[in-house]
């Protein structure tokens, strides 16, 4: 893979039935075709449908979670080899939302990821802090643990994905500063470097998510250290979706 192409993501969290599916034409449509990927993470339920439409080449799909093991008697849980099966590439782990409201820790987003990538999937793995350790000026310091505890090794492939979602800015309409998102993306990449090296800093992905919409996305979009955006709420309409798309495009120039 080209190092670090712009990569820009719709999770559609527990939205969609096959009849939201009508407008998804335009979107196929429209796309640009080669200068940045696109992914979109519907519903498990979904996936096997959109895959079966005549997706452009460079739109792929994700789950939103898997669980940590292949298979076995874990009642309504997906595995990644199953999200595989269904026509996923990528998969959504550490989700603030599955961190609150499942309690799901750092540990167990890298013993999913470890699944993840064992399947042959892309874990796109969320970090992000409380409003409460954002005041008090604790950022870097959780995000550093969630890095530590969420990443090793074996989970860094050429198309892994760090996204920094600050739980305070997810659906509020609130985002950081662009200067504290920069310094957020940049501690990342260096704590990649560090740990990983070289080529793991030029091909991991560090991407923003948390309230972006038409009118913030391009000041984001062109920061240095974003490689790309986690779109939830603006990801449900094509035509908005399509609207960020456009946005990121531009930002290349
Ligand atoms: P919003 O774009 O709706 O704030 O959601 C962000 C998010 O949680 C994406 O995973």
């Amino acid at each position: 893979m080209e190092a670090r192409r712009k990569i820009i993501i719709g999770n559609w969290k527990m939205n969609g039935r096959s009849k939201d599916l009508v407008d998804i034409d335009l979107l196929f449509k429209k796309i640009p075709q080669q200068e940045i990927d696109i992914v979109i993470a519907p519903p498990a339920t979904l996936l096997y449908e959109l895959k079966g439409l005549n997706t452009p080449k460079n739109l792929l799909l994700s789950g939103q979670n898997c669980h940590q093991v292949e298979s076995g008697a874990y009642t309504g849980e997906i595995s990644a080899a199953m999200l595989k099966d269904a026509g996923a590439n990528y998969v959504i782990l550490g989700h603030s939302e599955r961190r609150t409201v499942y309690k799901e820790t750092s540990t167990l987003v890298r013993l999913k990821a470890l699944e993840a990538v064992k399947q042959g999937l892309t874990p796109i793995i969320c970090v992000g802090e409380h409003l409460k350790s954002y005041e008090n000026n604790q950022t870097l310091s959780v995000i550093e643990r969630q890095l530590k505890v969420s990443l090793n090794s074996k989970i860094i492939c050429d198309n892994l994905v760090i996204a920094y979602e600050p739980v305070w800015a997810i659906g509020s309409n609130k985002t950081p500063s662009p200067e504290e998102i920069e310094k957020v993306h940049s501690f990342i990449k260096n704590h990649i470097s560090e740990r990983f090296g070289e080529h793991a800093t030029n091909h991991c992905r560090i991407i923003y998510g948390g309230s972006v919409n038409k009118n913030n996305a391009l000041k984001i979009f062109s920061l240095i250290n974003v490689d790309g955006g986690l779109i939830g709420g603006a990801s449900l309409k094509a035509t908005d979706f399509l609207e960020l798309i456009m946005i990121m495009q531009n930002s290349l120039n």
